[in-house]
């Protein structure tokens, strides 16, 4: 079921993601991106039954998420209830429809996008929100092994990098784009992964020109480029011990829905 849309949203429905004062979202980091692209749009893609069919054994402790990239948490919130079979108004994390238990780890760069989402979180407790630059290898580390350890992992179940690659992309160029992935993927047992089509890149470049900026540092020297969904799959299945799963169709403004699995984890049950 569709969720009611918030007069917030109801006022920018049909208008385009902005172009801000001072090109004040150089990270993605748009405030209400939401509304731009809701959440429903991606997970009625997903089957309700994923965890089921992803993990069939009973095990001791919850299913670990991590959510990449999580902006304000509409769509963290929304892959969790989806997931876990919560109607729009449940609120009780104890009883899922098949008896999974999931916790979700979500992080963004931007601190007040964080900030946003914990004061909004309808189940504090089991999602938890963190201010991270994934890049940044030592807060990196620190974050996810002080949060694995909490539940004695040594990775994530399942990994949500929705409409972030783009953004890893045009900020650290060609190779930081295949750290990221690289990094994602030694990081958890499934990826699911939103990649932005080449246009959107074009599109990015443009709202800054609008704004008389230069382009991204990179933009112009990006080497991977075309269709991004392929080159994505072909660093992770040919560098970083993926292999690719399915495909869960596309969004109504053309992104694919992606799931991987890692080659080398073993299931814990
Ligand atoms: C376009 S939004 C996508 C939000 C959400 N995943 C969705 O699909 O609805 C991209 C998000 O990635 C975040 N982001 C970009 N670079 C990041 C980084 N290096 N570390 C953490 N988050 C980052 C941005 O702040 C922004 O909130």
């Amino acid at each position: 079921m569709e969720a009611p849309m918030s007069a917030r949203c109801k006022a920018l429905a049909g208008s385009e993601l902005p172009v801000l004062p001072g090109g004040a979202a150089p990270y993605g980091n748009f405030p209400n991106y939401s509304c731009f692209h809701p959440p429903e749009g991606r997970v009625c893609l997903l089957p309700a039954t994923l965890l089921s069919k992803l993990f069939p054994n009973p095990r001791a402790g919850p299913l670990l998420g991590l959510d990449v990239g999580c902006n304000s948490g509409e769509l963290s919130v929304a892959l969790y209830r989806h997931l876990l079979g919560f109607k729009q108004n449940h609120t009780n994390p104890e009883h899922s429809v098949d008896g999974k238990d999931l916790r979700l780890l979500c992080c963004d760069i931007d601190a007040e996008l964080i900030e946003r989402a914990k004061q909004h979180s309808p189940f504090p407790g089991f999602i938890s929100y963190a201010t991270l630059d994934i890049m940044d290898p030592s807060a990196r580390e620190t974050l996810l092994s002080s949060y694995l350890n909490k539940f004695g992992c040594s990775w994530f179940d399942i990994c949500f990098c929705m409409s972030v690659t783009m953004w890893i992309h045009l900020n650290h160029g060609d190779s930081g784009l295949v750290k990221f992935l690289s990094c994602l993927a030694s990081k958890c047992m499934y990826l699911l992964l939103e990649p932005q089509p080449w246009k959107c890149y074009r599109a990015a470049a443009r709202r800054l020109r609008k704004l008389g900026r230069n382009d991204f540092d990179h933009f112009r020297s990006l080497t991977i480029k075309g269709n991004m969904a392929e080159r994505i799959t072909q660093i992770l299945t040919r560098d970083c011990a993926m292999e690719f799963v399915c495909c869960f169709g596309s969004t109504s403004w053309d992104r694919s829905l992606l799931l991987f699995k890692s080659k080398e984890k073993k299931h814990l049950g």
